[in-house]
């Protein structure tokens, strides 16, 4: 394999907006009677926005209109937008930096395939637009995560073979995303949560790519 792209997923990955989706579903899960904690949040990382909508109501055994449920999705990204008012360079996780200097003095491509419809605004906020070769576009693939569409758009977008990328992801629907797509799949969190990962670092202030490329050498021989 010759490791062409690193493809990153946005949030819980470079900054951490994992919470603040959490706290703005949490929010509209309370509103409808729906008890919701740590191990649901687990579940909907990286989920899009009606499928989350749709776990919360199935959850509480709801049976709800289509209006009431465009309503409670137009509130819960009100809520987000709010809660990601203030974000800022300063937000960016320790190591993202450093780690998007490593990868462009080695050459590679770096692309972004995220779930959040938010992702550019979010991007924006954070100052790093221009670290990225293809940012993908949520809103443009027809299946989300854990389906690859957006992993698999974003090569397409860097002209880079799925199997010459590396897809670094937080959450487990997100490493299925990658490993659908063919794609070497780094896990940022916990490796017990992440098992589908061929590697875990804690946190992107750990990301080291010499230990990737070592991890792809020694697949590729075996
Ligand atoms: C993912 C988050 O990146 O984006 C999910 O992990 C979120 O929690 C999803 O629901 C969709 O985001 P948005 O901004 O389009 O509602
Ligand atoms: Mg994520």
């Amino acid at each position: 394999m010759k490791t062409s792209a690193v493809i990153f997923d946005l949030d819980g990955v470079l900054t951490d907006t994992a919470e603040f989706h959490f706290i703005a579903w949490k929010a509209i899960a309370n509103k409808l009677g729906v008890d919701f904690d740590i191990d649901d949040n687990e579940k909907l990382k990286g989920v899009d926005r009606e499928n989350s909508l749709m776990y919360i109501i199935k959850k509480g055994g709801i049976a709800m209109e289509a209006n009431q449920f465009n309503h409670l999705l137009a509130e819960k990204n009100e809520h987000y937008l709010t809660l990601i008012n203030d974000i800022n360079p300063s937000h960016l996780f320790d190591g993202v930096l450093t780690c998007f200097t490593t990868l462009k003095k080695a050459n590679i491509k770096i692309g972004l395939a995220s779930a959040s419809k938010n992702a550019a605004l979010v991007i924006n906020k954070l100052g790093i637009e221009s670290s990225f070769d293809f940012i993908g576009d949520a809103a443009a693939v027809a299946h989300s995560k854990p389906a690859p569409d957006i992993f698999l758009s974003v090569a397409e977008g860097l002209k880079v073979k799925p199997e010459n990328c590396v897809g670094v992801e937080d959450a487990v629907a997100g490493i299925s995303a990658i490993k659908s797509a063919n794609m070497f799949a780094v896990g940022i969190g916990d490796a017990k949560v992440l098992t589908q990962a061929e590697l875990v670092f804690p946190s992107m202030s750990e990301f080291d790519f010499g230990t990737v490329l070592a991890a792809l050498l020694l697949m590729s021989s075996t």
